[in-house]
C-alpha cells in the first residue's frame, strides 16, 4: 500500500512541447514525482478536439512520451500513459456531461478565446468537442481520486469545473469522488509569448518566433531570445505591470536557475538588456540541450522500451478506473 497523495495530469500532443509546457508542467512533475504518486499522461483525446492531423498526431505522441523522460520524469515511478488507451475517460465523461449546463462550458475562457472572434459570437460551427474539453478533463482527474493537478495558470478554471463536478455528484449521489486542488506554481505558471507578452506561450500560436520548443536547435533558441520583445527603459527589473516583457525574460531566468527573481535583477542591476538576454540564451541552450540529448537516445528506443511501458501502464490504469467507473455507475443507479 503507498500513502503518498495522488497527482494526476496531463498534455497534450497538439504540436511539439514548449518552454511554456515544460516550466509550468512538466519541470513541476519531475521536481515533485517522489512526493506524490504520479498519474502523468499523454492527452490524445484532448488534442483532437482541435484542428489536427493524424501522422502529426502519432509523431507527437511518441515525442511527448520521450521527452517526459528525456525532461527527468522517472518511468519507473511515475506511471505514464496514453489517455485513449483507457476507455473509461470517455465512460466517465458521458455521465459528467450529463450533470454539466452549457452555461457553464460557455462561460470557460479557454472555450471563448478559441471559438469566438472579434466580430463574432456565433458557435454554431464550432465543434462541439471543444466545448465539452473540460468534462473529459474532469473525468480525467475524478477517475484516478487525484489529490492534487499540477498545472499552469490557464487551466484553472477548468480545475474549478472538476472540483464542483466532484461535489456535485458526490452530494446528490453519495461520496464517489476526490474534489481536486489545482497546483500552480507562483513564478512560471504562465510563461509569456517572447513576441507578444499580451498572450501565453503556446503551441498554438498563429506567430511562432516568440515560442520556444524543447527540440528547437541552438541558434533558433538564441535568435528567439536575443529578439524577444523588451522595453525602452532597458533596466532590468521584475515589474509585470509596467515592464512585463523582461519580467516575463526574469521568470524563464529564474525557473531554469532554480534561483530567486530578486537575486537575478541584483545581478544584472547595471546590465543592459542585450547582455541579460546573451546569458539567458546560454541557459536555455544548457537546459535544453541536455533535454535533447537524452531525448534522441530515448527516441530509438521507443519501441523497445518507452511502448512497452505505456502498455503496461494502461493495463494497470485499466483495473483502477474500471474500479471506480463500477462504483459510480452503481451509486447513480446504473447498475445493481
Ligand atoms: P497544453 O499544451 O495546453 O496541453 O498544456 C499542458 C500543460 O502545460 C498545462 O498544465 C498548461 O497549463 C501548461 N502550460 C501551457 N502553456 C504554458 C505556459 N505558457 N506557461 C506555463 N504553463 C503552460
Ligand atoms: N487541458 C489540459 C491542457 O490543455 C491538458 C489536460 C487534459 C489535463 N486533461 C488533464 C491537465 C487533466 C491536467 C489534468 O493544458
Amino acid at each position: 500500500m503507498h500513502n503518498k497523495k495522488i497527482m494526476v495530469s496531463g498534455i497534450q500532443p497538439s504540436n511539439n512541447i514548449t518552454l511554456g509546457n515544460y516550466l509550468g508542467a512538466i519541470k513541476p512533475f519531475v521536481d515533485l514525482q517522489d512526493k506524490y504518486k504520479m498519474f502523468v499522461f499523454i492527452a490524445d483525446l484532448h488534442a483532437i478536439t482541435n484542428e489536427f492531423n493524424p501522422i502529426a498526431l502519432s509523431k507527437n505522441k511518441r515525442n511527448i512520451a520521450c521527452l517526459y523522460s528525456a525532461c527527468g520524469l522517472d518511468l519507473k515511478k511515475a506511471i505514464v500513459f496514453n489517455q485513449s488507451d483507457i476507455c473509461s475517460h470517455n465512460d466517465l465523461s458521458h455521465i459528467l456531461l450529463c450533470h454539466t449546463t452549457i452555461g457553464e462550458l460557455k462561460r470557460m475562457t479557454q472555450f471563448k478565446s478559441k471559438a469566438l472572434t472579434k466580430n463574432s459570437n456565433n458557435t454554431s460551427f464550432i465543434k462541439t468537442g471543444l466545448l465539452t474539453y473540460p468534462i473529459l478533463m474532469a473525468a480525467d482527474i475524478l477517475l484516478y481520486d487525484a489529490d492534487i493537478v499540477i498545472v499552469g495558470a490557464d487551466q484553472k478554471q477548468h480545475l474549478e469545473l472538476a472540483r464542483n463536478l466532484a461535489i456535485r455528484m458526490n452530494n446528490k449521489y453519495g461520496k464517489m469522488f476526490i474534489a481536486p486542488q489545482p497546483f500552480i506554481l507562483k513564478n512560471a505558471s504562465r510563461i509569456m509569448d517572447l513576441a507578444n507578452v499580451k498572450v501565453k506561450m503556446s503551441k498554438s500560436n498563429k506567430d511562432q518566433k516568440g515560442v520556444i520548443y524543447l527540440l528547437d536547435d541552438k541558434e533558433t533558441i538564441t535568435k528567439k531570445i536575443m529578439e524577444a520583445k523588451t522595453d525602452s527603459l532597458n533596466k532590468i527589473k521584475y515589474d509585470k505591470k509596467n515592464q512585463p516583457e523582461i519580467s516575463n525574460l526574469l521568470e524563464i531566468y529564474a525557473a531554469l536557475s532554480a534561483r530567486d527573481v530578486n537575486s537575478i535583477v541584483k545581478k544584472y542591476e547595471n546590465k543592459n538588456y542585450k547582455v541579460f538576454k546573451e546569458d539567458l540564451a546560454k541557459i536555455v541552450v544548457e537546459k535544453l540541450s541536455v533535454i535533447q540529448k537524452k531525448f534522441k537516445q530515448i527516441s530509438k528506443d521507443f519501441d523497445k522500451k518507452i511502448e512497452p511501458i505505456l502498455k503496461k501502464n494502461a493495463k494497470y490504469c485499466t483495473v483502477i478506473v474500471q474500479k471506480k467507473t463500477k462504483l459510480v455507475y452503481k451509486k447513480i443507479g446504473l447498475i445493481k
